[in-house]
């Protein structure tokens, strides 16, 4: 068999033109912008309006990656959809991002692993690609988080918002180009440290029997622990499995969830801050979507040259989490 990698040939992203700010936050909940720039790092992010689906932004992001890649619509062999907020449970998002491609060829899926849900479908797709089976996979991360916010719940609803982004994967042969290596991983037993109740079929209530509201429940602190942990352990291990070092490190994307997060994964890995990218001031978490969001931006803003080392990295509810070390073509 051929020794078949897979290369990302277009980027695209598409976010809601409506702003939400710390100082309309300011007149909902008791915060201040200064609490949140300081401990989180968001000033705004983006909130979709009634009219506005997770496949309407989805949508429009693959449509930005496939015209930068080159592709018509029916040359993607795979759509696949990093989500938890999807328009409905059934159909996917993939399905619908497809009819309104037109990408008639495609296989469909979604992916659910939170805020892991990009680097989860692009390690799919790379390993389709790699095997010979499929050629051109359409990888997006799309979510409207806002939609499943308790807008009085200070403690989690300043940290979401909404958008998607997407990359179109290919085969390639030249070697030591595209991804490189992949590490993943979940830890069930934390589970309970990030849910969204009454979001599937499991009927959750309060004390006095009543459903329990939709809205994300989140214990900070632990979640914290355990992004910087996870990150950090799987950089390092990319970077191992491709035979190479922190020193290599050209711009590594780290899930947008708190600057903080990404400030002590960046401390641990020894890299300096121009070699990190960070966008979480503008769009806040927009959990799967914030990797290909931060990717589209950086290769837009030039930040992403040839033969660059890319290390792509996220954690989300579950607990998963996931990286990727990339050399981009
Ligand atoms: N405005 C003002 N004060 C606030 C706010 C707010 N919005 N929220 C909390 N506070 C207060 C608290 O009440 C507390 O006050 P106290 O000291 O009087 O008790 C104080 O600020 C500190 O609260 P902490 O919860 O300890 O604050 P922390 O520094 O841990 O920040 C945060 C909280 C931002 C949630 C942080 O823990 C965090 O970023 N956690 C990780 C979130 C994350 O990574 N999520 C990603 C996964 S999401 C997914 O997968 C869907």
């Amino acid at each position: 068999m051929q020794n078949l990698s897979a290369k990302i040939i277009g980027v695209g992203m598409s976010v809601p033109e409506k702003r939400l700010t710390n100082f309309d936050l300011e007149k909902m909940v008791d915060t201040s912008d200064e609490w949140i720039s300081k401990r989180v790092g968001i000033k705004e992010r983006r909130v979709a309006e009634e009219n506005e689906y997770n496949s309407t932004f989805a949508t429009a992001a693959a449509k930005d990656a496939i015209e930068m890649a080159g592709l018509t619509p029916e040359e993607i062999d795979f759509i696949i959809v990093g989500t938890t907020t999807g328009d409905t449970a059934y159909p996917s998002v993939a399905c619908i991002v497809q009819n309104n491609l037109g990408a008639v060829n495609a296989a469909v899926v979604d992916v659910a692993a939170a805020c892991t849900g990009f680097i989860y479908g692009a390690g799919i797709a790379w390993s389709m690609i790699k095997s010979g089976l499929m050629k051109n996979i359409l990888v997006i991360a799309s979510e409207v988080n806002t939609a499943m916010i308790d807008w009085h719940d200070r403690d989690t609803c300043i940290l979401f918002g909404d958008g998607a982004g997407a990359a179109v994967f290919t085969a390639t042969e030249e070697t030591g180009t595209g991804v490189l290596s992949m590490e993943l991983g979940g830890d069930g037993s934390c589970q309970e440290l990030l849910v969204m109740p009454n979001s599937g079929s499991r009927k959750y209530t309060n004390p006095d029997g009543t459903p329990m509201m939709r809205a994300i429940q989140m214990t900070g602190n632990e979640v914290f622990k355990n992004a910087v942990r996870r990150m950090n352990e799987a950089a390092l291990a990319v970077l191992k499995k491709a035979g190479l070092s922190n020193e290599d490190v050209d711009l590594l994307i780290a899930h947008q969830a708190n600057i903080r997060i990404i400030d002590a994964v960046a401390k641990r890995l020894k890299l300096s801050p121009e070699k990190v990218y960070i966008n979480i001031q503008k769009y806040g978490n927009t959990s799967a979507a914030t990797i290909p969001i931060a990717l589209c931006e950086a290769v837009q803003e030039g930040r992403v040259k040839s033969g660059d080392l890319l290390v792509v990295d996220a954690f989300g509810a579950g607990l998963t989490w996931g990286a990727m070390a990339i050399r981009w073509a």
